[in-house]
């Protein structure tokens, strides 16, 4: 590959991958690829057709009708769903509760992880996500996983809310965030886990800016080889 690398960004959910994938990503110069909002736009569609979200069959035939576009955005990505930007829309409460169980679906993630690849193809690219550095670009250059403790993740979404205007509770948010993460890390299929050669980033007392700057650093030491 000419052009850039390939870094995987792996870690539970409010870890903050988002933030430091679409930042490392800009700065490299590189496309980000959030996989994480391809399962919500998935799950989103089911709620509106309402299709049952634990049924695998019919999860699997909506994904193969379904057509799911990221566009780079002025806010990092856009995500098109059929043509819709739905960019908002697949961040409420009801789609961030069901998407776990769309997310266990073997098949569902067959035909995602497949897609993924194809999005990573021959370019420069930051995916962040669960399986990214132990399934989907086992051969990443770079790979990271990106954690938190469970009080500072709902810390940083209890303040992100505030700032949204929205008041939640602090025990609430580190009960629903426990949650994910055991959902995320039992489930059969490509379950949440480091991978063996990924490097284990804690980002409980760093700075965005910090973790971003590790990121970059890394990468560029991983281009010049
Ligand atoms: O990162 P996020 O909160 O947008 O992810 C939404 C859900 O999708 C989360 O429950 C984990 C799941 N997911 C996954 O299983 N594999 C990925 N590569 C990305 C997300």
């Amino acid at each position: 590959m000419v052009n850039g690398i390939q870094i995987a960004i792996d870690g539970p959910a409010g870890a903050g991958k988002s933030t430091v994938a679409k930042m490392a990503a800009e700065k490299l110069g590189f496309t980000y690829i959030d996989t994480g909002a391809m399962y919500r736009a998935l799950t989103h569609k089911a709620l509106t057709d309402h299709i049952d979200i634990n049924d695998e069959d019919a999860m699997k035939r909506l994904l193969l009708h379904t057509d799911i576009h990221l566009l780079p955005s002025a806010k990092g990505q856009a995500v098109l769903l059929d043509g819709e930007d739905v960019s908002e829309a697949i961040r409420t409460q009801e789609v961030t509760k069901a998407v776990s169980a769309v997310a266990a679906h073997p098949s569902v993630r067959l035909l995602m992880v497949d897609k993924q690849r194809q999005l990573a193809n021959n370019k420069g690219v930051v995916m962040d996500g669960r399986d990214i550095g132990t399934d989907v670009l086992p051969h990443a250059q770079l790979k990271i996983f990106l954690t938190a403790s469970v009080e500072e993740r709902a810390l940083r979404r209890f303040k992100e809310n505030d700032g949204r205007g929205i008041h939640t509770s602090l025990e609430q948010l580190q009960a629903d965030i426990s949650e994910r993460d055991r959902a995320d890390s039992e489930r059969k299929a490509s379950p949440l886990r480091q991978a063996e050669d990924a490097i284990l980033v804690d980002s409980t007392s760093m700075t965005i800016g910090d973790v971003v700057e590790k990121i970059r650093e890394l990468a560029e030491e991983r281009m010049v080889r």
